[in-house]
C-alpha cells in the first residue's frame, strides 16, 4: 500500500522545495473554505480555465467550496492542500465517486496552485499526491483534461499521463473565447 502521508512529507521536505506541506483534507470549515476561495480566484484571474468566468465573485467561488466541501465529506471527492506560511496555496481533487461500472477509476480535478508558489515544483508534488492518494482509494485509472499545450497539459505529460487527444472548442477561456482541451488518463497498476 503506497503511505501517502510519508510521500506528502517527501515531497514538501526535498532539497528543491519551499516551505509548504501538503495533505488530505476530510472535512472543511469556513477559513479553509475562505481560503480556497481565494486561491480560486488568484487562478481565474490570472487566466486559468477552470470552469469559471471572469469577474469571478467571492461568493461564486466560497458557493463552489461549499458544494466541494459536501463531496468530501460524503467520501465522494479526495481533497489535497498545500500549505505554506500565508495559508492554502495550492490544491487538487479526485473525484472518485464514478458510474457502478468504473470502480477502479477517478477524475483528477481543479488543480491549483497560487501565482506566487509557481513554478517551484509543487504542482508536480500535487499530482504526485493525488496519484499515492487515488491508490489508497483503490484506485487504478485516472482521467483528467487541461488546455491544450498549457501550463497544466505540460505538466501531466511531464509525468507521464498518456495524452488521448484535443477536443477543439471544448471550453470558454475565462475572458472569453473558446479553447482546446486535451483528454489524458493514467494506469496506476
Ligand atoms: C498548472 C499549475 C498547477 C502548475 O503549478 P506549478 O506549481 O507551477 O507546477 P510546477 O512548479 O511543478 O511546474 C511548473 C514549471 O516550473 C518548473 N519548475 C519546477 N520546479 C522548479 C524550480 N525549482 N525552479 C525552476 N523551475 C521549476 C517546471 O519544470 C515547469 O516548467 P514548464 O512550465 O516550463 O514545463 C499552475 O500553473 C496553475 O495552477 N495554473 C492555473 C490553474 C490550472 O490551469 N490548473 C490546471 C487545470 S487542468
Amino acid at each position: 500500500m503506497v503511505d501517502v502521508e510519508r510521500i506528502m512529507e517527501d515531497t514538501s521536505s526535498g532539497r528543491n522545495t519551499p516551505g509548504w506541506s501538503l495533505r488530505r483534507l476530510h472535512s472543511l470549515d469556513e477559513a479553509q473554505i475562505d481560503e480556497l476561495a481565494g486561491v480560486l480566484i488568484d487562478c481565474v484571474e490570472g487566466g486559468a480555465s477552470v470552469g469559471f468566468m471572469l469577474p469571478l465573485t467571492r461568493d461564486r467561488a466560497v458557493a463552489f467550496w461549499r458544494r466541494v466541501a459536501r463531496g468530501v465529506a460524503a467520501g465522494e471527492r479526495a481533497l489535497l492542500v498545500a500549505e505554506d506560511a500565508d495559508g492554502i496555496c495550492g490544491t487538487v481533487q479526485l473525484v472518485l465517486d464514478q458510474p457502478e461500472n468504473q470502480p477502479h477509476r477517478a477524475d483528477l480535478a481543479k488543480m491549483q496552485v497560487r501565482r506566487r508558489v509557481r513554478r517551484q515544483g509543487l504542482g508536480a508534488a500535487l499530482l504526485h499526491a493525488a496519484e499515492a492518494t487515488a491508490r489508497e482509494c483503490g484506485k487504478t485509472l485516472l482521467v483528467l483534461d487541461a488546455v491544450t499545450d498549457g501550463d497544466a497539459a505540460r505538466l501531466y505529460e511531464r509525468q507521464g499521463w498518456v495524452r488521448v487527444g484535443p477536443i477543439p472548442g471544448y471550453a470558454l477561456m475565462p475572458e472569453g473565447g473558446l479553447c482546446s482541451t486535451t483528454v489524458y488518463y493514467r494506469n496506476l497498476q
